[in-house]
């Protein structure tokens, strides 16, 4: 597995469940060395967000669920990985550019 070019695509990105608890715990199994190497985490969501915006968004989620103290640097290293895609699933165009 590590080693192997890896992408994650979250649906629903930009909601509660990735910035509370999908996005802390890849990066906690990052920060332990668990995850695969190299790593790419698209975000899917209908806001219209940035790379840098979605990535500041969801360091605010981190922050706030306690997984950041302390891991400034490592969670830049991280967030490097992630990149975002705005489209709405009901539309068709949007799924087939992703
Ligand atoms: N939150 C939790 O802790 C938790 C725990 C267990 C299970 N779940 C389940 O996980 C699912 C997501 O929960 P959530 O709390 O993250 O919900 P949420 O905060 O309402 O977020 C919904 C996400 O889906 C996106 N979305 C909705 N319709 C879309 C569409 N047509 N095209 C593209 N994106 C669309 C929203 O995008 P925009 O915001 O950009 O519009 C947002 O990113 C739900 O089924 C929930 O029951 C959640």
């Amino acid at each position: 597995m590590f080693g192997q070019p890896t992408t994650i695509v979250i649906f629903g990105a930009t909601g509660d469940l990735t910035r509370r608890t999908l996005i802390p715990a890849l990066f906690q199994l990052a920060c332990k060395g668990r995850l695969p190497d190299p790593l790419r985490i698209v975000g899917f969501g209908r806001r219209d967000y940035s790379d840098d915006r979605f990535r500041e968004f969801m360091g605010e989620g981190v922050q706030e669920f306690g997984q950041l103290a302390g891991r400034t640097g490592e969670w830049d290293t991280f967030a490097r990985s992630i990149s975002y895609f705005q489209g709405d699933l009901e539309t068709p165009a949007n799924i087939n550019s992703s």
